[in-house]
């Protein structure tokens, strides 16, 4: 793809863990392709703890380096990707400072994107010193979550932000909706008759969506603290694969005919009755354990965190969806950290066949199941019955996959690589609207609310299982398990 789109990269945050792991490196990925970025494109970072461009290098030469081209870098392509980098060192408590901006982008061709991977109570604060030197004309603005701490937090963000930005300005990020496999998901939906119409209550028995992680909470114990599974993966992530997952076909792939759809689909969640909470939600904390054969700590023990902290780390949730298509099909969401296994994956449960000639067997529940794996191994498998060999009709379980690396040569990109260049590009569609936003800060704040009014703290599980086993008898209770359960 050739691209004579140019642009001016702000990046604030430069020296943040975002920029060093994810951003930076989305960049150099698409300027080593070649034809992804103008070749006038200029990324200029704004951060306080370096004194100049010379020092800014150093720094991404010493950290981001390492995190770019797992199978080898080419040199060459680094180089003149420094070449494009630029640096402004701005105290970001002070407007004035601004100017400085001001005068290092005035006069680059090409639309202005601000990226701001800083904490969000900088978001107002940069917006207006933005405003102040006149650079929100021209521009786009990207927003890294997590956007506020609940509802009205984020609101009075959106609001300040929305005085200066218009919507269609601002890109909030939720790197979940740049994976390769969600994309590819909607292509099997829309792009196939064979799912879509047993893509309903009629023939699906349940769903379950999962982001499982082995990792802790790493260095950002004070933040997460803070945080907690609920806020930092499920009022995101996990709510935007549903919609995803549950919403009608949209009438185009423009960004907002698919937003609509997903508004429409958080619009239908089931609301939760705080009274339901200890039926509908499990929280649970992670304690000391082994994850591949290394004793890893307790939650409350890492860095930064609370020694009596009751922020959870893991959290499963039964979710029901008002509308004719899904009413009474429970979507089962967990996520958590320090658990068994890394995997990202959707699992659609069919209905069992109405009638069996062919025995009990072809009766059970689970016969047909689509796995859609996010990551890792990227595959889509759909489970079948089949006759085993021999003598009688005996039924075995069969799947047929699909591997996008056996079909597919070229390497998938990454999810930041695809967001930055729908930014720079001016392509909405897996940006966060605001109203969506507030649909899934809606939804979730009773479970906040209830949580941080009771006295019972998380469920604790020991690090390297799959959780409180409270979240497998929530599955009990419609009888149904986790898929890494079955058998
Ligand atoms: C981030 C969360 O949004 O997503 C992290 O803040 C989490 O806590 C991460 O680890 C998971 O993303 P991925 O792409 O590694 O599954």
């Amino acid at each position: 793809m050739q691209t004579d789109s140019s642009f001016t990269f702000v990046l604030f945050g430069g020296t943040g863990d975002l920029a060093m792991r994810k951003i930076l490196p989305a960049l150099f990925e698409a300027h080593r392709a070649g034809g992804m970025l103008a070749d006038s494109g200029k990324i200029v970072a704004v951060a306080r703890h370096v004194a100049d461009r010379a020092g800014y290098l150093e720094w991404v030469n010493e950290h981001v380096k390492p995190h770019v081209s797992k199978n080898g870098l080419d040199e060459t392509a680094w180089a003149s990707f420094l070449d494009r980098i630029d640096f402004v060192k701005i105290d970001l408590g002070k407007a004035e400072d601004f100017v400085l901006l001001r005068d290092a982008v005035s006069g680059l061709p090409g639309i202005r994107v601000f990226y701001l991977a800083t904490g969000p109570s900088l978001f107002v604060p940069i917006c207006r010193a933005l405003a102040s030197v006149g650079l929100n004309e021209n521009s786009r603005i990207v927003l890294e979550k997590p956007l506020g701490y609940d509802l009205k937090s984020s609101n009075a963000i959106n609001d300040a932000v929305g005085e200066i930005f218009a919507e269609e300005q601002i890109y909030r990020i939720d790197h979940y909706l740049g994976k390769e496999p969600v994309q590819n998901l909607l292509a099997l939906r829309f792009g196939n008759v064979l799912f879509e119409p047993l893509w309903r209550r009629e023939w699906v028995e349940s769903i379950q969506i999962t982001i499982a992680e082995e990792l802790g909470v790493e260095a950002r114990g004070d933040f997460y603290d803070n945080t907690g599974a609920l806020r930092d993966m499920v009022q995101n992530h996990l709510l935007q694969l549903l919609s995803i997952v549950a919403m009608e076909p949209p009438h185009s792939m423009d960004s907002d005919s698919v937003r609509d759809e997903k508004l429409r689909v958080l619009r239908a969640l089931k609301p939760i009755d705080p009274r339901d909470i200890g039926k509908v939600a499990v929280r649970g904390q992670y304690h000391a354990g082994v994850i591949r054969g290394n004793a890893v700590p307790a939650y409350a023990t890492e860095p930064g965190v609370k020694p009596d902290s009751t922020t959870e780390t893991f959290v499963a949730l039964k979710v029901e969806i008002e509308n004719w298509r899904w009413a009474g099909v429970p979507f089962f969401l967990r996520t958590g950290k320090r658990l068994a296994d890394r995997v990202a994956e959707i699992v659609v449960n069919f209905r069992a066949v109405p009638h069996s000639a062919l025995g009990a067997s072809a009766l059970r529940g689970g016969a047909n199941r689509l796995v859609i794996r996010l990551q890792p191994n990227e595959t889509i498998r759909l489970y079948c019955l089949a006759k085993q060999p021999g003598e009688g009709m005996n039924l075995a379980s069969v799947h047929l996959d699909l591997a996008f690396d056996r079909f597919f040569r070229e390497g998938q990109m990454e999810a930041y690589q695809r967001l930055l260049l729908d930014v720079i590009n001016g392509r909405l569609a897996l940006f966060v609207r605001r109203d969506e936003q507030e649909a899934a800060w809606r939804w979730v704040e009773p479970i906040l609310n209830e949580w941080a009014a009771s006295n019972k703290p998380p469920k604790p599980y020991a690090s390297g299982t799959w959780g409180p086993a409270a979240a497998s008898a929530m599955l009990a209770q419609h009888d149904t398990c986790w898929l890494e359960e079955e058998n």
